[in-house]
């Protein structure tokens, strides 16, 4: 079913993080005409140099504010004459919601209850037949799979981490506004990203990170963990698809089918970063450090994408070799970027995070 009008008044939350960013500036070069308003609370993992070169947009509005924030959310709404909210914001590191579980379920849960409930009295204020409420979710909620197999969106839920824990209570919380109250809401659920603007706290960008300073590679247990992992330009345009032809209610699972063991990205990045920073050969593996497991650490994620390639006919159009490649030269040629995110408050998430590790 098509949407009864194209979405083009947005209410993006989390838009100075790494996928937001993204999505936010391509969401804006393809659809001229058409407006984004940003609510983010600029916590240590939203940074406004990811929007550089959109700030003096008409365009584009940016709003420091929290998600949980009932009155600004409906204001927002209202002054904006909003069409649809595209959900990031959240807390979305597994580490760090095992260190300290409870601003996950303040911002990812509770949050996103407040979202909801302010996007359908929004909603059901007056007549708005193209409105949508897209909330962005992750395959972490299928829990984890053994050597073979799919997470389909029929997967039942399983998650286990806190982080994914608090991702799978807000998913249920959008169904149950759609099985409720009528509310037009969608969800996508992508495996893991990797591109342009990720916080060094996530694998890529922490490998990249450490290799150019010459630290420890941290791996995880045994580096046989399988991820499957996506470009997040696919990610965004993924996402566009789904709000602007998804039908209202449904669930759509995002992946490129590119698994890969952690130990196996480990030693590509240390390659691809040997022959870039004029190192000797296997230089940078003498880097890799095998540390203490994750607890709770899911084995394998591997997306099964069938619905939305058939439904919307989307498909990836980055291949992983090329993404690979111009995420790493897009990480050495923002140093400055790098430096700017890593100081301060990273230094002391990295010390207690691996001090006893590495
Ligand atoms: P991120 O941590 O880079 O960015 C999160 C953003 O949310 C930041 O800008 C932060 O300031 C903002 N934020 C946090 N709490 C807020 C609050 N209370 N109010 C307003 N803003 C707040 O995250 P990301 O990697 O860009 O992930 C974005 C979304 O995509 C998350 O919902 C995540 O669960 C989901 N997701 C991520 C991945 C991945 O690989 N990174 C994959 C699938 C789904
Ligand atoms: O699958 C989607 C999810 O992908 C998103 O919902 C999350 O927001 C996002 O953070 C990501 O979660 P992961 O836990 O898979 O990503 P992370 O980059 O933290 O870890 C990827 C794999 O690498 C995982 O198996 C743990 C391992 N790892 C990670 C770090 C940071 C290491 O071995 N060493 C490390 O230092």
């Amino acid at each position: 079913m098509t949407a009864p009008s194209t979405p083009c008044a947005l209410l993006v939350t989390g838009g100075a993080g790494f996928i937001g960013a993204n999505f936010i500036h391509s969401f804006l070069a393809a659809n001229p005409g058409c407006r984004v308003v940003n609510l983010d609370l600029l916590t240590y993992a939203g940074n406004l140099e990811n929007l550089k070169g959109i700030e003096g947009n008409p365009s584009y509005r940016f709003v420091r504010g929290n998600i949980g924030d009932a009155a600004l959310v409906a204001n927002l709404l209202k002054e904006e004459s909003i069409d649809a909210v595209v959900h990031f914001a959240a807390e979305s590191h597994v580490d760090r919601s095992i260190s300290g579980p409870e601003i996950f379920i303040r911002t990812n849960v509770l949050g996103t209850q407040v979202l909801l409930e302010e996007s359908r009295k929004h909603w059901q204020s007056e007549a708005r037949p193209g409105f949508r409420y897209l909330q962005v979710s992750t395959d972490e909620v299928y829990g984890s799979l053994g050597a073979t197999g799919f997470f389909t969106e029929e997967t039942p839920l399983a998650a286990n981490s806190p982080y994914s824990a608090s991702k799978a209570g807000a998913d249920l919380l959008v169904r149950a506004y759609h099985e409720t109250y009528g509310m037009p809401v969608l969800t996508t659920r992508c495996s893991n990203n990797y591109g342009p603007y990720q916080f060094p706290e996530k694998l890529i960008p922490l490998l990249i990170h450490n290799i150019v300073a010459r630290k420890p590679l941290p791996v995880y247990g045994d580096g046989q963990n399988v991820r499957d992992w996506l470009h997040v330009r696919d990610h965004a345009e993924a996402i566009e698809q789904v709000l602007k032809r998804g039908e209202p209610g449904q669930v759509f699972n995002i992946g490129g089918n590119n698994e890969w063991k952690n130990i196996d990205i480990v030693n590509l990045v240390c390659d691809l970063l040997d022959e870039r920073l004029g190192r000797a050969d296997g230089e940078n593996r003498g880097l890799i450090t095998f540390v203490k497991d994750r607890p709770g650490h899911d084995r394998r994620y591997a997306i099964d994408a069938a619905k939305i390639r058939a439904v919307l006919g989307w498909e990836p159009s980055y291949t992983f070799e090329r993404g690979i490649a111009e995420t790493i030269d897009w990480y050495l040629a923002n140093q400055e970027w790098v430096a700017d995110v890593t100081s301060g408050a990273y230094r002391d998430y990295y010390s207690s995070q691996y001090g006893e590790r590495v």
